[in-house]
C-alpha cells in the first residue's frame, strides 16, 4: 500500500504545482486570436486523442478479462482475416484524420492569407545567440526587447543572420523558423498589454537555450511614446560626465586585433556603425542584455564585459581583456544611452 500512497502523493504534487500560474511561456494561455486558433486546434486534437485512448484502453481491459486463461476453457477463436473488422479499423482512423486535417488546413490558410494593410512592420533577425528587431517605418533598430502596440496587427518578417533559428512567442503566436535568405512571416494582433516571454525554438548551437527575448505590449499611446523616445539621438559628447566620456573613448578605441574593438561590431548613432553585434542605441533603456539572458543592470553589464563567454557559453562577443577602469567607464557610458 505504501508505494501506491507515495506515488499518489507525488502525482498530486506534480498535478497541483504544474497548474500554478502565472504562465509566462505557455501556449495554453493564448492572448491573441492567432494563438487562440492554435490552442483550440490543439485542444480538439487532444480530445480526439483522449477518445481514442479511452476506447482502446476499454477494449484492452475487456479483452484481457473476457479471454483470460481459465481452467478447462477452450482457446478463443482467432479473428485474423475478419473482413468487417479489417474495414472498420481502416476507415475509423481515416475519418479521424479527416476531422483533424480540415480545421488544421483552415487555420493554416487563415494565417497564410492574413496580411492586413495597416499592420506594423517589424523585422526579426535571429543571430547566434540574440535577437535583432528592426522597425523600418520608425527607423528603430534594437535587440532582445520587442515592443508592440496593443490592438494593431503586427507583421513580423523573420530572417536569420546565420543558422536556422525559430521565433517563438508562445502566448501571442506560434513558432516559425528564421532562415537565412528566406522571408518567413508571422502576423498577429496583440490584444492584451503586458510582458511576454519569447524563446528560440530551433537548436542553433551552444547557447540555443540562452537565446531569449521579451515582448512588451503597450497601449497605443505608450507605444508611440516609446518609439519617439527610441528614435531620439543620444546626448552629445559635451553633455556626458567625465566617466561617461572615458567610456566613450574606450568604446571608440581601436584595439589589436581590430576585431576586439567595440566599434567593430556595435553601432551607436553618431559614433559607430558595426552590424555584427546588437545595435546599442538606447541600450540603457533595454530590460535585458546578452541575448535576453540577464537583466540590464550595472553589475550584470560589468560581468558581461569582463567575460562574456562565462555568462553565455559560446558567445561570439569575445573577452577583449578590458581593464577594471575601462569596464567601469564603459558601464557608465552604455547605461547613459537612454
Ligand atoms: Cu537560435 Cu536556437
Amino acid at each position: 500500500m505504501k508505494p501506491f500512497l507515495t506515488l499518489a502523493a507525488a502525482l498530486l504534487f506534480v498535478g497541483v504545482t504544474g497548474c500554478e500560474g502565472p504562465f509566462p511561456q505557455s501556449t495554453f494561455e493564448p492572448t491573441t486570436s492567432f494563438a487562440e486558433d492554435l490552442d483550440s486546434l490543439f485542444m480538439m486534437i487532444f480530445w480526439i486523442g483522449m477518445g481514442v485512448f479511452v476506447l482502446v484502453e476499454f477494449g484492452v481491459i475487456y479483452i484481457m478479462i473476457r479471454f483470460r486463461a481459465r481452467e478447462g476453457a477452450e482457446d478463443p477463436k482467432p479473428v485474423h482475416g475478419n473482413t468487417m473488422m479489417e474495414i472498420a479499423w481502416t476507415i475509423a482512423p481515416a475519418i479521424i484524420i479527416v476531422f483533424i486535417t480540415i480545421p488544421t488546413v483552415q487555420v493554416i490558410w487563415k494565417d497564410a492569407n492574413n496580411n492586413p494593410p495597416d499592420a506594423l512592420q517589424v523585422q526579426a533577425i535571429g543571430h547566434q545567440w540574440w535577437w535583432e528587431f528592426r522597425y523600418p517605418e520608425l527607423g528603430i533598430v534594437t535587440a532582445n526587447d520587442l515592443h508592440l502596440p496593443q490592438g494593431r496587427p503586427v507583421s513580423i518578417q523573420l530572417n536569420s543572420a546565420d543558422v536556422i533559428h525559430s521565433f517563438w512567442l508562445p502566448r501571442l503566436a506560434g513558432k516559425r523558423d528564421m532562415v537565412l535568405g528566406r522571408n518567413n512571416r508571422l502576423v498577429f494582433t496583440p490584444d492584451s498589454t503586458g510582458e511576454f516571454q519569447g524563446q528560440c525554438a530551433e537548436f542553433c548551437g551552444t547557447s540555443h537555450a540562452n537565446m531569449r527575448f521579451k515582448a512588451f505590449v503597450h497601449e497605443a499611446a505608450d507605444f508611440d511614446e516609446w518609439a519617439e523616445h527610441f528614435t531620439a539621438a543620444p546626448a552629445p559628447q559635451e553633455e556626458l560626465t567625465e566617466l561617461e566620456q572615458a567610456g566613450l573613448a574606450a568604446f571608440r578605441e581601436i584595439r589589436s586585433p581590430a576585431s576586439n574593438s567595440c566599434i567593430a561590431c556595435h553601432a551607436v548613432q553618431g559614433v559607430s556603425a558595426g552590424i555584427l553585434g546588437p545595435n546599442l542605441n538606447h541600450v540603457g533603456d533595454r530590460s535585458m542584455i546578452a541575448g535576453g539572458l540577464i537583466e540590464n543592470t550595472d553589475e550584470n553589464l560589468a560581468s558581461w564585459l569582463r567575460d562574456p563567454v562565462a555568462i553565455k557559453p559560446g558567445s561570439l562577443m569575445p573577452n577583449i581583456g578590458l581593464s577594471e577602469d575601462e569596464i567601469t567607464a564603459l558601464v557608465a557610458y552604455l547605461r547613459s544611452l537612454r
